[in-house]
């Protein structure tokens, strides 16, 4: 299980919380939307399960009953909303799909990634490719846990089902437990087993 209880967080003293008293578990083959408006906090929470940033003042983040814990790899692996702010500028894509281990080159066929791309910087990929990119090096196999935060938003739809179609067998083979995080609520009932309202209201 990836398990959080009493989420509690806010970017700046004197101001009311983003979230507080959070909830949330995933259970492994499991598929929980996240859905919400814009700047509810929603990416920031992606953060926390992630272990990008802390929940400083309460609440912890299990992953099948231990602690994230730091300078490891982490099973629950988050594809940023922008994927151009999660891969260093400096490195060739293959350095950046290598950073986890060597990418198995099926998934890359599956994912329709270029074999050209691997030469090129990430400034000279779209951001729909770049975020194929991001997906690869996330389903490594060490993944337990995906979370998606509008992973497919910048794709058309045609991409867009493909990439999910992938994304969801892959899913099913390995019994990852995936979290959904998108404005689009269509895409989330079409996607989820459950969804989590917290942010709607
Ligand atoms: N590092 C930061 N420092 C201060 N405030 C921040 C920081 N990151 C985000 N925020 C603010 O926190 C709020 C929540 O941001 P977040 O990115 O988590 O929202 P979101 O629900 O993912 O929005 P969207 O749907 O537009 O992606 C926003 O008001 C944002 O401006
Ligand atoms: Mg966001």
């Amino acid at each position: 299980m990836l398990k959080a209880t009493n989420l509690t967080f806010k970017y700046e003293k004197n101001k009311p919380w983003l979230f507080e008293d959070f909830d949330l578990s995933i259970a492994p083959g499991e598929i929980v939307g996240l859905p919400g408006p814009s700047g509810r906090g929603k990416s920031t929470l992606a953060k926390i399960l992630a272990g990008y940033l802390s929940s400083h003042e309460a609440g912890e983040v299990l992953i099948d009953g231990s602690p994230l814990r730091l300078n490891e790899f982490c099973p629950a692996q988050l594809i940023f909303q922008h994927p151009e702010l999660a891969v260093n500028p400096r490195w060739k894509i293959k350095e950046t799909l290598c950073e986890a281990g060597t990418p198995d080159k099926n998934l890359l066929e599956e994912l329709s990634i270029n074999n050209a791309w691997l030469e090129r910087y990430p400034h000279e990929l779209s951001g729909g490719e770049l975020q194929r990119i991001c997906l690869a090096r996330a389903l490594n196999p060490k993944v337990k846990y995906l979370l998606c935060d509008e992973m497919t938003s910048m794709l058309d739809a045609l991409t867009q089902a493909a990439i999910w179609k992938v994304v969801l067998g892959v899913a099913k083979k390995r019994n990852l437990g995936l979290l959904v995080i998108s404005h689009d609520g269509a895409l989330i009932s079409r996607l989820c087993d459950r969804t989590i309202p917290y942010f709607l209201s």
